[in-house]
């Protein structure tokens, strides 16, 4: 007999690391931590966010800081190869914000409308920040309870993610902070998006 596996469906995620050198994360963290921010409809509790579909973060930090030259073309470098690997080429950094988490915050599971690639770069955690959980986008999953979990029956997946950590994944992906709000006195995180 013939027996053949197909892996069929795989979610592709690029988990970088060291991203940001100290100084810049520091720079990026003071300028988040006096710039205007609002709220945000996907986060709950004590936190604050600069998003919009027209803020552009990541560009002001490149044109503001001269340690900071450069910065856009790297997270568009990063963003754009991690699409070609998806089948999307001449992905460009879009629309780029701040959110701040502050203890017993959650970031409600959502997914990055007007966007093919999400990206998510680590400002300030800690251990007792709350993980980031990606969803199997498998919806029936919920209602499945194997033996063990397998790389076919995993509900989520979730990273405890470091300052200077940058995760890609599709933008259709749902994520969020699962059942843990933030412990963290502050967690903060820019988001992109690339179209
Ligand atoms: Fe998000």
């Amino acid at each position: 007999m013939q027996r053949l596996a197909y892996k069929l469906f795989p979610t592709l995620v690029h988990y970088c690391k060291e991203v940001l050198s100290p100084q810049e994360l520091d720079l990026i963290a003071k300028h988040c931590l006096a710039a205007e921010s609002g709220t945000h409809a996907a986060l709950a509790g004590d936190s604050r966010s600069s998003f919009s579909l027209n803020s552009r973060l990541i560009d002001d930090l490149d044109s503001q800081y001269a340690e900071l030259r450069g910065l856009r073309a790297r997270m568009e470098a990063l963003l754009s190869s991690y699409a070609a690997d998806m089948g999307f080429d001449d992905v460009k950094l879009t629309n780029s914000w701040f959110n701040i988490q502050h203890p017993g915050s959650v970031l409600k599971h959502h997914v990055h409308t007007h966007s093919k690639i999400a990206a998510a770069l680590y400002i300030r955690t800690d251990p007792e920040s709350s993980k980031l959980f990606l969803e199997n986008p498998d919806p029936t999953l919920n209602y499945i309870r194997p033996e063990r979990f397998t790389e076919y029956s995993f509900e989520y997946a979730h990273f405890a993610v470091a300052p200077g950590d940058l995760v890609l994944f599709p933008a259709w992906i749902k994520h969020g902070s699962g059942f843990e709000p933030n412990r963290s006195a502050m967690r903060l995180v820019v988001s992109m998006n690339g179209e």
